[in-house]
């Protein structure tokens, strides 16, 4: 089985980026961010407050989290039988995620889901710790970032385009918010992994990008686009 990690900040363009690549070469994409948004959904839904990591943990073995992809291989998110992969795009849901994301337990909770689909299937998995801790081994790590405002400008302009009226400033902040704390907690911090390549976005656009990624793992595999193994 093939991996690629692909590791990054938030709007760094990995989702995109990843499963266009995934469909060119035949990949399935695994969203990891998806999975914490679930359960930072979850603390939502069941009324547990994030201050309280222990009624967070508690909470865990009651969960009942699905990953599925329908015909089209797009990934859905269930949560107790329901399909919540919209609303786990919620902007409250990405500060909740981040939060639930920070606590040991849920990270441990998760490590499994993710690397069982990784033993199943040819995969470009993308998150904040795929390179350095779930996929150590992977065959390739893209770590991919770009500057803060160029990141907020494309998240900006993603929630408009979904019709979330959000002012620019809000966006921004918060995407330096999240940065600050994916990156200084103690569990699995947002870090490269020693032996990733980094590739840095600003300025290029989604196909440029796309082409460099596709390049690597080309290189890397020696997988062509559009060949099925
Ligand atoms: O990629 P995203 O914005 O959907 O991720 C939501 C949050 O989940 C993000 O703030 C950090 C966390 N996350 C993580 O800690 N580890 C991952 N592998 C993926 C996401």
């Amino acid at each position: 089985m093939i991996s690629i990690a692909i590791d990054g900040p938030s709007g760094a363009g990995k989702s995109t980026i990843s499963r266009r690549a995934a469909e060119m070469f035949g990949f399935i994409y695994v969203d990891t961010g998806a999975i914490y948004r679930t359960i930072g959904l979850a603390s939502k839904t069941h009324g547990v407050s994030l201050d309280d990591k222990a009624a967070v943990i508690a909470m865990l073995p009651e969960l009942k989290i699905d990953l599925k992809y329908n015909a089209a291989g797009e990934q859905h998110m269930y949560l107790d039988g329901k399909d919540v992969s919209r609303d786990i795009r919620l902007p409250e849901v990405s500060m909740l995620a981040s939060k639930v994301s920070a606590i040991p337990e849920v990270r441990a909770f998760l490590v499994d889901m993710q690397r069982d689909m990784a033993k199943r299937y040819d995969v470009i998995m993308d998150g904040r710790d795929i390179g350095t801790v779930i996929l150590p081994d992977a065959d390739l790590k893209i770590f991919l970032t770009a500057d803060v405002s160029d990141r907020a400008h494309r998240r900006y302009e993603e929630l408009c385009a979904k019709g979330i009226e959000k002012p620019f400033e809000e966006v921004l902040a918060e995407m330096k918010q999240r940065d600050e704390q994916d990156t200084a907690r103690a569990a699995a911090p947002l870090k490269a992994a020693d032996d990733a390549v980094m590739l840095d976005t600003s300025g290029n656009t989604l196909e440029e990008s796309i082409a460099e990624v596709c390049r690597l793992i080309a290189d890397k595999t020696g997988r062509k686009i559009g060949e099925r193994p």
